[in-house]
Formats: structure tokens, sequence, C-alpha cells
């Protein structure tokens, strides 16, 4: 490898004009301040061991306001302290600190929206001001956490120092008279200076004085590694999230965890409360192929404010390479270039383990389709450079938000947005489940009545212990899907399943509603005009579906039991456990529940473009394109890969099919119906036994035959769905000549005689790349292999589904030997997911060993 020594120096050059040296700055706090307060409540430990005190004494007036305890506690947060207990302002009231003069303050702030006593969260608007900046503006801690799915809200700013040496902390209810504002927490701690000037993104002779503005924390993500709690942070009681939520697409990399024999060694010019140890020991990577690396960014999307400047910063530490330009990659942030060219060995003067971290700073503009509320960082190979392997690295990333000319931070209120489902008149006729003309024409119940059952009884879904998580870090695991400081980008499109601590309700325990809203059965009746015939818009699993409104204009499905079916219970029950618990952008939300007497009633987000079915045949509707054919193919993907994946337990959905994939006023895919679940075997075993069940047609051969489920039965009926939707015909279709009856052998004997053209969807034939549609294909007849262990697992199957989208929206981009590249790439991200599937322990061994393994000298010669 030939090693540029020109660009290697205007290498370290460029990277010292960011790095500013540390030391020079005096950071050691002689007058640290630390004020934790439990608003309205008394002194007490936390679940962490932090301790809190009483607040009263920091209030300057007592008049407005009052103390309250919350009514029920969600099974979420960290600990009662400070949660359980609020202080209640009526009007404007202030928080009095004093504080030393020279050291910036972390303000954290935390709120728990909920009932408390006489006070409905719900109604609270309010602003929080200090010393003259605006923190919070118009601020709904009830909507905000409906939208981001989270029982409590921790919002942290870093102010800067206070030179009169008194810090006024401010509460203003938004309206006077009829709104209130709260807070369970308060933290008020100095900090040292962490921040610097930094110059823009794009506008190099623009440069933002971040040390002179205060800042709020967005994000803080542990690349690659896990949640880190604010008692185990290098000092400044940070904490941080793992960052596999945030990652776009499929495209996860592999995630890495530095040798027990590579020490973390700070240099001297940057501190340790810059970063514990364990975010610079754990890194993600792209992964071992330079092929696949070439092809895709490694992109975290954060969705953020608009109209702030944010500060990016990203920390590195290389502990897999040595040398300088063996890995050499591009940052994008936003989709420009923030850095050309970073080398970590080079900014660590070629010393492993040593950390470094940049900031980049970028103005994020709200856009005209209202897009601009999102922040994107990418990684890519910087393939001029000439490395030795393709590839990137981050280990830990931060976003700040900058307080803008007037000093505020405030941005408005977060959309629950499938809550607040928008759909037009003509739209209204559609909704969640089958609809009942959509049941008449199912092929299921046309084909033979005997198979009615399956038709019914439609869904099991099955935990399996996923080896992926450790038994220890429960708490860990659980926090991590919470992410305090913003959404998911799933996370903003789920509705808000969590406890609006309805009352005290006796079925609540008893039924174990988790995270779910409890609605009464009068509510549900005014919904429905009293279960009104004309509101019946389906049958579900168990029962009738119907159409109906809540809280004043809110569209819901609504599902109704038949009441008392034994079954029935368990399947209630089920949904709810298992709907409460797992949000995702692609599976269908489930709103409440009310369970009063017989009645077991499920709510749901209503779904306004029905269900997938019913745009593809036997239908009135327009058809659907190639291109939004390909997206709810991926959405689906992605809800059925997060299934298996993404929760704490495998849950395998076993009833895939057409009329289970509901389409929103956006055409977004959510996997919908979930009803009986059993909870799978131990560790050891990969699959479960069970009764058959599912929908013929896409019913999985080996599963018949050996009754036994793993997740490669959803991988089936996925690739069933995959020709369905290619072909726009009927799974079965007994009126068709016999070896034409069933799509899946179809379309199989047909791919192998070379004739599938024949049978593609003739509104779609023209539109489909052919490269495209062979990747399409070639995944679909993968799916269908008649052995569970040949079928790719959802995870390679969304990610060639992505690829096909790339294929067919950008057929002139790379081309390189397109089949053998889709073919690695299957291999690979097999690859990778095993290696993320071991357990915790192998992780660091294997994963360093079959890096160096597949990393090989080939890997520079690409171009
Ligand atoms: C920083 O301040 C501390 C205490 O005030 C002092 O002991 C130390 O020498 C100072 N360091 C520098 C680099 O000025
Ligand atoms: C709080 O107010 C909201 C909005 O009106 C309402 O839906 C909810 O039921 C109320 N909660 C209680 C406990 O009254
Ligand atoms: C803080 O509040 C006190 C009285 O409540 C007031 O005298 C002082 O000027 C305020 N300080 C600032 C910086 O607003
Ligand atoms: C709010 O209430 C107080 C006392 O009840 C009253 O003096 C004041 O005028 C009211 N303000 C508004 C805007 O209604
Ligand atoms: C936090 O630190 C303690 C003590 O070092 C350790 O036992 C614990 O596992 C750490 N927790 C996490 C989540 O890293
Ligand atoms: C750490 O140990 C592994 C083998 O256990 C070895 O391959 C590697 O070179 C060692 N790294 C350092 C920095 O000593
Ligand atoms: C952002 O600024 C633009 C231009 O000033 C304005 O039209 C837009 O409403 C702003 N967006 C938000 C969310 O404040
Ligand atoms: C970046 O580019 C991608 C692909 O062109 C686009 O989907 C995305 O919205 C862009 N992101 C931003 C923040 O502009
Ligand atoms: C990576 O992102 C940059 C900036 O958005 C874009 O120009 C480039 O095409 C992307 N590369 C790939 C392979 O997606
Ligand atoms: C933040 O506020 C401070 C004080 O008002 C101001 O000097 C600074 O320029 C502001 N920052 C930005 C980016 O506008
Ligand atoms: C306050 O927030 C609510 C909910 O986001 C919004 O509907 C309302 O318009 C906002 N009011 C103001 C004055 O911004």
């Amino acid at each position: 490898m030939i090693f540029n020594t020109h660009d290697f120096f205007s290498l370290i050059l460029s990277s010292f004009f960011i790095i500013t040296v540390h030391s020079s700055r005096n950071t050691s706090l002689s007058n640290s301040d630390s004020f934790v307060l439990s608003c309205g409540g008394g002194s007490a430990t936390d679940a962490d061991g932090r301790n809190w005190v009483p607040d009263s004494k920091f209030l300057t007036s007592s008049k407005n306001s009052m103390t309250a305890t919350a009514q029920s506690q969600d099974p979420s947060l960290p600990s009662t302290i400070p949660y359980m207990n609020a202080r209640i302002f009526t009007s404007e009231s202030t928080y009095k600190f004093s504080v030393s003069s020279k050291n910036r303050h972390w303000i954290r702030l935390h709120f728990y929206p909920t009932s408390y006593n006489d006070f409905n969260s719900s109604y609270s608007y309010f602003s929080v001001t200090a010393n003259g900046f605006t923190l919070l503006k118009n601020f709904s801690a009830s909507i905000t956490s409906q939208a981001l799915t989270q029982a409590y809200i921790i919002r942290e700013f870093s102010l800067t120092p206070i030179h009169s040496g008194s810090l006024n902390l401010t509460f203003t209810p938004s309206i006077p008279n009829s709104s209130l504002a709260f807070v369970n927490g308060i933290e008020v701690i100095s900090m040292p200076e962490i921040f610097q000037s930094i110059t823009m993104v794009e506008f190099s002779d623009t440069s933002i004085e971040v040390e002179d503005s205060v800042l709020q924390t967005m994000f803080r993500l542990n690349v690659g590694g896990q949640y880190i709690p604010a008692t185990n942070d290098s000092g400044l009681s940070r904490t941080w999230y793992d960052d596999s939520p945030y990652l776009f697409g499929a495209a996860l990399g592999v995630t890495s965890e530095a040798d027990k024999n590579v020490t973390i060694q700070y240099p001297d010019n940057l501190p340790k409360y810059i970063a514990p140890v364990d975010v610079y020991s754990t890194a993600r990577t792209m992964g071992p192929n330079p092929k696949i690396n070439l092809d895709y960014n490694l992109t975290w999307v954060l969705q953020v404010d608009p109209n702030f400047t944010y500060v990016a910063r990203l920390h590195f530490c290389e502990f897999e390479i040595s040398k300088i330009n063996e890995r050499v990659f591009d940052i994008f942030i936003n989709n420009q270039t923030a850095q050309e060219s970073a080398d970590v060995m080079a900014w660590a003067d070629s010393k492993q383990g040593v950390p470094v971290y940049k900031d980049f700073a970028i103005y994020v503009c709200d856009d005209l389709n209202g897009n601009g509320n999102e922040l994107w960082v990418a990684l890519h190979p910087s393939v001029s450079m000439k490395p030795e392997f393709y590839d990137a690295i981050l280990n830990g990333l931060e976003i700040f938000k900058v307080n803008d000319t007037n000093g505020n931070l405030a941005g408005p209120n977060p959309v629950p947005s499938t809550l607040q489902g928008k759909a037009g008149p003509e739209q209204e006729r559609r909704s969640f489940g089958s609809s009942l003309s959509n049941k008449r024409a199912t092929v299921i119940g046309g084909v033979a009545g005997g198979v009615a059952g399956f038709g019914l009884v439609a869904v099991m879904i099955v935990f399996i212990k996923h080896k992926k998580r450790k038994a220890g870090g429960s708490k860990s695991t659980s926090l991590s899907w919470l992410p305090i400081y913003g959404s998911m980008r799933s996370g903003t499109t789920t509705s808000g399943i969590f406890a609006k601590g309805g009352g005290g309700n006796s079925c609540i325990s008893t039924l174990g509603f988790g995270l779910c809203r409890h609605f009464s059965l009068g509510e549900i009746k005014l919904a429905t005009n009293n279960f009104d015939e004309s509101q019946i818009i389906g049958l579900g699993g168990f029962g009738k579906v119907y159409r109906g409104i809540i809280d004043g204009g809110t569209k819901v499905a609504i599902k109704r039991s038949i009441p008392c079916s034994e079954q029935g219970v368990h399947e209630f029950q089920t949904e709810i456990d298992l709907l409460s618990k797992l949000r995702h952008r692609h599976l269908v939300s489930l709103i409440g529940a009310c369970e009063e007497g017989d009645e077991m009633i499920l709510i749901y987000d209503y779904m306004a473009n029905g269900t997938l079915r019913e745009h593809l045949y036997n239908t009135n509707r327009p058809p659907l394109s190639w291109n939004q054919r390909l997206e709810i193919c991926i959405g689906t993907a992605r809800g059925l890969h997060y299934l298996h994946t993404g929760a704490k337990h495998t849950i395998i959905h076993r009833d895939v099919k057409a009329t289970n994939i509901l389409l929103d006023e956006k055409l977004v895919a959510k996997v919908s119906d979930f009803g009986l679940s059993k909870i799978g075997p131990t560790l050891s075993q990969t699959h479960v036994s069970t009764v058959v069940k599912g929908s013929f047609g896409y019913l999985d051969p080996e599963y018949f035959r050996r009754q036994q489920l793993t997740e490669k039965s959803d991988v089936y009926s996925f690739g069933v769905v995959l020709f369905e939707v290619l072909c726009a015909r009927p799974v079965l279709n007994s009126s068709l000549p016999r070896e034409q009856v069933s799509l899946a052998d179809w379309a199989l004997s047909c791919h192998k005689k070379g004739t599938l053209g024949s049978i593609i969807d003739q509104h779609i034939k023209g539109e489909i790349n052919p490269d495209c549609l062979n990747n399409f294909v070639e995944i679909a007849v993968k799916s269908l292999s008649n052995r569970g262990i040949d079928r790719p697992s959802m995870g390679s199957v969304l990610w060639n589904l992505e690829y096909a989208l790339q294929l067919q929206s950008n057929p002139d981009g790379p081309k390189v030997v397109a089949e053998q590249k889709a073919n690695d790439a299957f291999i690979l991200h097999t690859t990778l997911l095993s290696i993320e599937e071991q357990g915790e322990e192998e992780t660091d061994n294997s994963s360093n060993e079959i890096f160096r393994k597949i990393v090989n000298p080939q890997g520079g010669s690409m171009c």
C-alpha cells in the first residue's frame, strides 16, 4: 500500500484545526454546585443511589404552588424518586439557586406526566426560563411523552456561567388561570467547559461560539455499546443510550468491543470527563466486506427541531487496527461533507486505544415539506485515500441544540402522529383488519369450509428467549429502548401506548394492562354510537371491529371480542401484553383496552388505507406502483425483522399475509393481528412445537410437516406475500388449473422454467427495472426454500429488498456485478447477524476474529 505523506500531513493539520487543545483551559471545579431536588417530595435516595432533597427552600415564594403525588406508577419509571411526587404551579414561580459564577451548569428537568390528585397533566402547558434563556415554551410533557412513547421525560441543558452567581429558574403556565405548570425533579450541577468555537459544516468561514451559548442535549449515544447510567458516567452524571434504534435501514454494520489487553488511554488534551471508557471501548464499524461497504453509508437518523443550529460531537477510538491509512472514511452530516478522509489513527498519533472527538456544527432549517426535522450522520469509506480497509468507525455520538439569537431553545411539541389520524372522508370506510367485503372475497373462506378454523384463529405468536441479550442486564436493556432525549425514528409514528393512570380500575391489575391506556365501556359506547352496526368495518381475530372516535376527533378501530369465549380471554391478554410492549413504525399500534363485565375490547390506530390485499386484486382501488409496492414490502420486512430480533424475545408472527398488512393514510405498512401467544422454549432450543396454525396458501410446508415453529416460518409466508405483490393474484385460487392453484408453487415453477415474466401484474410489468426484478425474485424464491435453514433471515430479506429499491430508483447507480454483489450481501448480512446474535461473552473474541479473517489485503484492490 502506497502511503501518501502529503495527504497525511494535511490530514493531521486539518484535524488540529478542529480539535482544540483543552489543557489550556482550567477546568477543575473549585466551586462545584450540586442541587438535586425532588420537587414536592422529601429527602430520599433513588434506585441508583443518588440523594434527592426537598425543593421548597429554593422556591422564592410558596404562594403559587402545591405538592402532589402521582396516582399511578408506570412500570417503566426507573425509580419512584423523583417521579412519584410533583410540584404544581398555578402561576409564575421561580426557584433561585446561588451558584458559582465561573462554571457552566447542567440543568436537568424531570417530568412524569400523569394524574396527580385533582391535577390532570394533559391540561398542562408551560414555559421554563433560566436567566433570560427560554428552555421550554408551551411545553406539554403529556403530548411529548405520548409522541415519544415514554412514560417520563428528562430535558438536559447546559447553561453558560452565570456571572451574578444567582440562577433563577422560572416556571410559567402558558395560559394564565387555566393551564398549570409542574415538575418532578430538578438538577443543577456545575460542569467544566466542554465546548468550544466550531466552524459550520460547508461554511468554513463561519464559526459559532458554542462556549457562549446555552445548549440542550438532544441525544447521547454509546455507539455499538450499551446503556450507561448516570452513576457510571465519567464525572458528569450523563446517561448514554444504545444507538441501534437510530440506525438507518437494515445496514447495522458490526459492533465490537476493545480487547481486554487494549487500555483506553486519554491523551493530555482530552480530560476523562469528555466521555467514559465504556463509550470509547465499544464501536460500530461498517462490516468486513469492502464491496458492500463501498455501497452504503453507515447512517444514524435523529429527530430534531427545525430552525436551530446543532452541534454533533463524534467520539472515536481505534482498538482494532493499529496503523495510519488503514481505515479512512468521510463523514457526512445532513448529506453535506463535514469531514473528508477521517483517520482516527492519524488523529490519535498512531496510538491504539487513544480517544479523540470531533465537533461539527450545522444549521437545520425547515424545508418546505416540513421535513427539516431530521439530522443525518453518515459515514462512508474514503476511496480517494486508498485506505487498506474500506470501512468506518464510530464510538459515541452526542447531539446538542444551540440557543438561537433570541436566547431560545424551545421547539414545538412533537406530534403523536398516528393518534391524530386525519383520514379524509372517502377514506373513512377503510380501517383496521379485514373489512367485511374483503372477508367474503378472501380465499381462505372460499376454498373450503374445513379450513375456516385456520382462518379464524389467525395468529399465533411465540416467544423464544433471545440469546442476544444478557440476562443480568435487564434494566439496561429495557431502558435502552426508552431513549430519553428524543424519539426513535420509528417512535414518532407509533401511538401513545402508555399508562394514563386511568383511575384505579380493578381489571387493570388483574389483566395486567401494562403500558396501555384503559377505557371505560361508556367511553367505547360513546365512540361507536353504542356499537352501531353501521360502524362495523370488519371481523377481526376474535370478534367485530368497529370504527370509532375518541378524545373528540381521533379515529380508532375498536375490536370487540365475542363474549364468554375462553380463548378470547387468553388472546385478549396476549395482545395487550405483546402490543403494549412493542413500539415500531411498522407494527400497528394498540392505543388502549377496555374490560368491563363480559366485554373485552381493544382500541387500535385507525388505518385509513385498509389492507395490502385490497390494493392488489379484486378491488376498485387504483393499482399501486412498483415503487409503492417495494416500499410496502420493505416496511413489512422491517416490522417483521423487529419482531424477530428487536424486542426482548423473538416473536414469531405466524400469520403473515396480505390481509394482515395494513396501510395508513400515507401507505406506510403496518403488520397487524397478534392473537395468541406462547412463552417459547429455553435458550438451547431453536424452535417451538405447536399445533399448526396459520393461513393456507401462506403456510410454511416444513412447519406443517414437523409442527415446529421458527421465525423462518414467517420468512416463508412473507415470500408468498412478495409474489402476491408481484403477481397481484390470490395465493390460492381453486378456479385455476391444478398446477396454478397455489401461487407459491406456481411462481416457483415459473421461475424454474424462466417464464415468471408472464405472471407479473400487467399494471406494473413495464415499470420494473430488470435488475431490481431479479433481485426481488431471487429473495422471494430463497424465502420459499423448502427447508427453513435454507431461507434467509428476515434481516437479509429486508437488506435485499432495500437493495432492490435502490436498483429501481437508481438504475444507473453502482452496477458492479449486481448479482454477485447481492449474493455477497446476502451472505455477509447473514454473517453479521449471526455475529450479533452470539452471546455477549463471546462477542469481543469472535467479532474480532471474524473481523481479522475477513478484512483481507484484497480489500483495497477494488478500485
Ligand atoms: C487550575 O486550578 C486549580 C485550582 O484552582 C489549580 O490548582 C491548578 O494549578 C490550575 N491549573 C491550571 C492549568 O491553571
Ligand atoms: C385527563 O385529560 C385528558 C384529556 O381531556 C383525558 O383524556 C383524561 O381522561 C384525563 N385523565 C383523568 C384521569 O381525568
Ligand atoms: C432573579 O430573581 C430575583 C428575585 O426573584 C431578582 O432580583 C433577580 O434580578 C433575578 N435575576 C435574574 C438574572 O433574572
Ligand atoms: C386570573 O385570576 C386572578 C385571580 O383569580 C385574576 O385577578 C386575574 O385577573 C385572572 N387573569 C386572567 C387573565 O384571567
Ligand atoms: C456501573 O458500574 C458498576 C460498578 O463499576 C458496575 O457494576 C455496573 O455493571 C455498571 N453498570 C452498567 C450498566 O454499566
Ligand atoms: C491483544 O491480545 C490478542 C490476542 O489475545 C493479540 O492478538 C493482540 O495483538 C493483543 N493486542 C495488544 C495491543 O497487545
Ligand atoms: C422556520 O423558519 C422558517 C423561515 O423563517 C419559517 O417559515 C418556519 O415556520 C420555521 N419553522 C418552525 C418550526 O418554527
Ligand atoms: C439525505 O439524503 C437522503 C437520500 O437522498 C434523503 O432521503 C434524506 O432526506 C436527506 N437527509 C436530509 C437531512 O436532508
Ligand atoms: C453517502 O452519503 C453521501 C451524502 O449524503 C452521498 O453523497 C453518497 O451518495 C452516499 N453514498 C451511498 C453509497 O449511499
Ligand atoms: C445564544 O445566546 C447568547 C446570549 O444571548 C448569544 O450571545 C449567542 O449568540 C446565542 N447563540 C446563537 C447561536 O445564536
Ligand atoms: C401549544 O402546543 C399545542 C400542542 O402542541 C398547540 O396545539 C398550540 O397551538 C401551542 N400554542 C402556542 C401558543 O404555540
